[in-house]
């Protein structure tokens, strides 16, 4: 439908989603989010109306839920979907396999069979980087490296996700999806209102950081120093959450100009590997915060190295990220301090 800009975000709440509901609104369009609230928290929803002015509509329904998910897609005429709606976790999803594969593949079954019933042409896949395992040789992916066995049931759920709206639009010529191969999201809003929100304890390395800056963690434990890496510690490619916001925006941009067939898979990094310790390191130059770390052992099924060739979001999507590991850094640091005063 011509002029139509209304966008379906699923887990638009959290924090890749309500970053892109800021990014989508500069741009013209009209979101439409759907979460149920299980991993995503009202402070977010609060400064995410503040920064884009107004209170999104917002549905709260478990996208498993196709009876609710189709009244919705009955209500609003969709010219698109940007599916984050998904459990993340790497080691729970070992632990609990099923939890994993029942919200992360039965959510995106439902979204894309309400998407072909109701003729919703533009998708938009939250991928990741976790498709192409432990690089063999090369270190800097681009799309075309082979996708691998990954080693969590998160990754497979990612890996079956891809393969599933391929499938789909095999059949379905008029779907036209694209599934972004996030690397790794940092950083916040630079104005604070939003951010990462972490339930329990953190998994990731960011945010543990800021926590344990602020005294929430006693101490950040670097997973392994014996890496055949710059300084033996993994590497990785740090992606600024809204620039990674904007990069779904240009996705929905490039699907809506295409007429024919189209499924691509686009990495969203910035090319450039950053290690842990250097990450730590930028922390306390920029901040001018004494970081309590230590060196412990290896994490199991950690990624030694990778991060993105970005040749392909910059010329398909035109696309390319603005701001740095510091600026991430920086950001992340003034959302925990302003987490601090809710607390
Ligand atoms: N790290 C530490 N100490 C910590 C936390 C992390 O040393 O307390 C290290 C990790 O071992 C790793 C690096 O920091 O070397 C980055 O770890 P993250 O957990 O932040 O990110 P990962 O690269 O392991 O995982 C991310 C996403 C996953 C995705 C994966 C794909 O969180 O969703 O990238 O590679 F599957």
């Amino acid at each position: 439908m011509e002029n139509n800009k209304t966008i379906l975000i699923t887990g638009g709440c959290g924090y890749i989603g309500s970053h892109t509901i800021i990014e989508l609104v500069k741009a013209g369009y009209q979101p439409i989010i759907v979460d149920d609230f299980r991993n995503a928290n009202r402070i977010v929803v609060d400064g995410l109306c503040t920064i884009i002015g107004f209170s999104p509509s917002i549905y709260e329904i478990d996208v498993c839920n196709e009876a609710q998910m189709d009244n919705l897609f009955q209500e609003y005429s969709f010219s698109g979907i940007i599916h984050f709606a998904a459990y993340k976790a790497v080691g729970e999803s070992v632990q609990e396999p099923l939890k994993y594969y029942h919200n992360n593949i039965e959510g995106l079954s439902v979204i894309c069979s309400l998407a072909l019933k109701y003729k919703v042409s533009n998708f938009v896949f939250s991928s990741s980087c976790t498709v192409y395992g432990e690089p063999q040789g090369l270190k800097e992916v681009n799309e075309k490296t082979p996708k691998v066995q990954p080693s969590s049931p998160y990754g497979y759920t990612k890996l079956v996700g891809e393969q599933i709206i391929e499938d789909v639009q095999r059949v379905n010529p008029s779907f036209r999806a694209v599934n972004l191969r996030y690397f790794n999201p940092v950083g916040a809003h630079p104005s604070a209102l939003i951010g990462e929100f972490p339930i329990g304890r953190p998994n990731n390395l960011f945010p543990f950081i800021t926590q344990t800056a602020i005294g929430k963690q006693e101490c950040l434990v670097i997973n392994g120093n014996d890496y055949p890496t710059v300084d033996g510690t993994c590497v990785r490619d740090y992606i600024h959450v809204c620039d990674l916001a904007e990069a779904h925006v240009q996705a929905i941009a490039f699907l809506e100009a295409q007429n024919g067939v189209c499924m691509e898979a686009v990495n969203i990094g910035t090319g450039k590997g950053t290690s842990v310790l250097e990450v730590i390191q930028l922390f306390e130059k920029n901040t001018g915060e004494k970081l309590n770390w230590k060196f412990g052992p290896r994490r199991e099924g950690d990624v030694i190295e990778i991060f993105a060739n970005a040749a392909k979001s910059k010329d398909l999507l035109n696309w390319s990220p603005t701001f740095t590991v510091s600026d991430a850094i920086l950001h992340a640091w003034k959302w925990e301090k302003n987490l601090q005063l809710h607390a």
